[in-house]
């Protein structure tokens, strides 16, 4: 039996060291402080996964304000030892399932399309649809993104073809000038809560809703 507990500033050295293992080359001392406190910009949850004693992963998801249908897997995997006995698909598949609770038309995640094999081969495994990222404005040319529908009977899932998914944003967000940022995102937060009261809504489900 896996039980999500709820990351936080409480225990976000703990966070911080499972996702330092699941991601040894990608960590940075804070990029999960920040993704907990960048807010609204990012509306975004994460769980530490824990499995009896041990604790084996992480998940979360956020959403873009402007792309209120569509819910993001982030942070999520699988710490080394723990991998390849069937943890990584059942994580996945309960957050799928919180999001489908939480209303959003389809789930999205995407990853790097180089040097990332293992990855793939469990997003594939899933049979979720597989497009290439192809954004205007960013640089990123080797994002691939992977989707699926939380319909339970509408199986076909737009593409999400070229809108813009901020990855340089959120490196940079992930670096430094937290504060100023923040500060910026939550007057923003504000203006988009009163233009689009739907949001507000899904934002107080995901504050009260928990991943079961
Ligand atoms: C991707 C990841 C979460 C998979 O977790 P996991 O617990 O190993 O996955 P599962 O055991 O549930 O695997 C489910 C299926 O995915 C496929 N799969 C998973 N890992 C694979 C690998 N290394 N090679 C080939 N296929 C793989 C298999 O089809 C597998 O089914 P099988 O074991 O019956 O053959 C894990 O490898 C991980 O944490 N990687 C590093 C972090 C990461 O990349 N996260 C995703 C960021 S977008």
């Amino acid at each position: 039996m896996l039980k999500f507990v709820s990351a936080s500033q409480e225990n976000l050295k703990l966070a911080q060291e499972i996702q330092k293992k699941v991601f040894p080359k990608e960590y940075q001392n804070d990029t999960l402080e920040n993704s907990l406190t960048s807010n609204p910009e990012y509306l975004s949850q994460f769980w530490l996964v824990k499995k009896g004693k041990k604790f084996i992963g992480l998940t979360g998801i956020y959403f873009y304000p402007q792309y209120p249908k569509d819910a993001w897997l982030n942070w999520f995997g699988v710490i080394l030892e723990f991998r390849r006995k069937g943890y990584g698909r059942k994580i996945f598949n309960r957050t799928f399932a919180y999001a489908r609770r939480l209303g959003f038309d389809n789930f999205r995640l995407y990853t790097d399309a180089k040097n990332n094999e293992n990855t793939l081969a469990f997003y594939r495994s899933l049979k979720m649809k597989e497009e290439k990222y192809l954004p205007a404005q960013d640089d990123f040319t080797d994002i691939v993104i992977f989707s699926k529908s939380c319909h339970p009977f509408k199986k076909r899932i737009p593409s999400w073809g070229s809108k813009y998914l901020y990855i340089q944003e959120q490196l940079l967000l992930s670096q430094n000038d937290m504060l100023s940022y923040v500060k910026k995102k939550t007057s923003l937060s504000l203006l988009i809560f009163l233009k689009h009261p739907s949001i507000l809504w899904r934002f107080c489900r995901m504050t009260f809703n928990r991943l079961k």
